[in-house]
């Protein structure tokens, strides 16, 4: 297999508030990646609109994405941060990996099947299309490794499939145009730290998401402390104390997962967590996560608020970082037209 420049991408869509899931899951991981790598962050406007969404909200939740980035410790002069829509090389990748992933492979995508839900016929060509677009939002740039959550498994494991069939299927071109035996990297998912899946605070078996209507199953990053604090102590939970154990805490998911984000929020992990919590009640530990959450999370909300009105400075972070994308975007397609057959200028 060819060697590749190792190059970080990832994505969050502008689509409602950003929540503790997201911020654990994948930016925190953002933040910790610049020092080791290049990175390329992205907020996808184009996966947004796959469905519905109303064209003011969105402007305003690409702007929130990307302050929430920044406030968050990325930065963007020394990295990459843009809006998909503004480098129109995602779209014309994606394209071509339409034509390269099979039906087959769509079909089986669990992401699809719970938001199409029932009415399956009435969903957008391009949700179902989505996995083909990321594929091609981390390829444009020929990225090596992908820092996500636990939900972007699926999806990412496709992208290694597109990479994979395209090296294949292009092997005669690729190796005469002088890409050896690959063109394209297989992206590595990094999926990293104690809270890669972080659940909703009302039900321990359900994914925290911005799509579920009960604002109390989540902490938003615009949350005040009270609110912070009200949402902790009525998270749902068990009467017993917590273990000494990471192995007790398997079949108490609500347990589990506050111990997985006091443990992110901490930088440290769930058995030092409980370490130091063993035998303690849920009245003690909860306004102890409750404390943590306003410490770390309060003074990026302080700076999202600042950034999030300084859309001059925002709109101008995101033109810049779209600019430098867009170089390396349009070489990765120039190569990809010569190795698929387009004749080009
Ligand atoms: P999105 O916008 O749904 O979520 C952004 C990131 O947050 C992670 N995440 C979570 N992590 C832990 N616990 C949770 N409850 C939780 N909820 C969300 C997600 O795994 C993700 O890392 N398809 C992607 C966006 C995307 C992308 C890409 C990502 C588009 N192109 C290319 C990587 C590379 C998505 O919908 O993420």
């Amino acid at each position: 297999m060819a060697a590749f420049k190792q190059l970080v991408f990832s994505g969050v869509q502008p689509t409602g508030n950003l929540h503790l899931g997201n911020y654990l899951g994948a930016i925190v991981n953002f933040v910790k990646l610049q020092s080791t790598h290049d990175c390329i962050y992205c907020v996808v406007d184009m996966h947004a609109i796959t469905v519905w969404q109303d064209p003011a909200e969105l402007t305003k939740a690409t702007r929130e994405v990307t302050a929430a980035f920044i406030a968050s410790g990325v930065d963007p002069k020394a990295h990459i941060v843009f809006n998909q829509s503004q480098v129109a090389e995602h779209a014309e990748l994606a394209w071509v990996f339409n034509c390269v992933a099979r039906l087959g492979w769509l079909n089986r995508m669990t992401q699809f099947k719970e938001k199409a839900g029932k009415d399956r016929e009435n969903a957008s060509v391009g949700l179902y299309a989505y996995p083909n677009l990321m594929a091609a939002d981390i390829l444009v740039y020929r990225a090596t490794h992908v820092p996500v959550g636990e939900d972007q498994k699926q999806h990412l494991e496709l992208s290694r499939d597109i990479a994979q069939k395209f090296n294949n299927d292009y092997k005669d071109t690729i190796a005469a145009r002088g890409f050896g035996d690959a063109f394209f990297p297989q992206p590595e998912p990094l999926i990293q730290g104690p809270a890669t899946r972080v659940m909703s605070l009302r039900d321990g078996t359900k994914k925290m998401s911005k799509s579920e209507p009960s604002d109390q199953s989540r902490i938003n990053l615009t949350d005040d402390p009270d609110t912070i604090a009200l949402k902790i102590k009525r998270a749902k939970t068990d009467p017993d104390p917590l273990p000494d154990n990471e192995k007790a805490l398997e079949p108490r998911p609500e347990a589990d997962n506050l111990v997985g984000i006091y443990a992110a929020l901490a930088d440290t992990s769930k058995a030092d967590v409980l370490q130091k919590f063993a035998g303690a009640q849920f009245s003690i530990f909860k306004p102890a996560l409750a404390d943590l959450l306003v410490e770390k999370l309060s003074p990026i909300t302080a700076e999202m608020r600042r950034l999030k009105d300084d859309t001059a400075y925002i709109d101008g972070v995101l033109a810049d970082g779209s600019r430098r994308a867009q170089v390396i975007a349009a070489e990765t397609m120039k190569s990809v037209k010569d190795i698929v057959g387009f004749v080009r200028r």
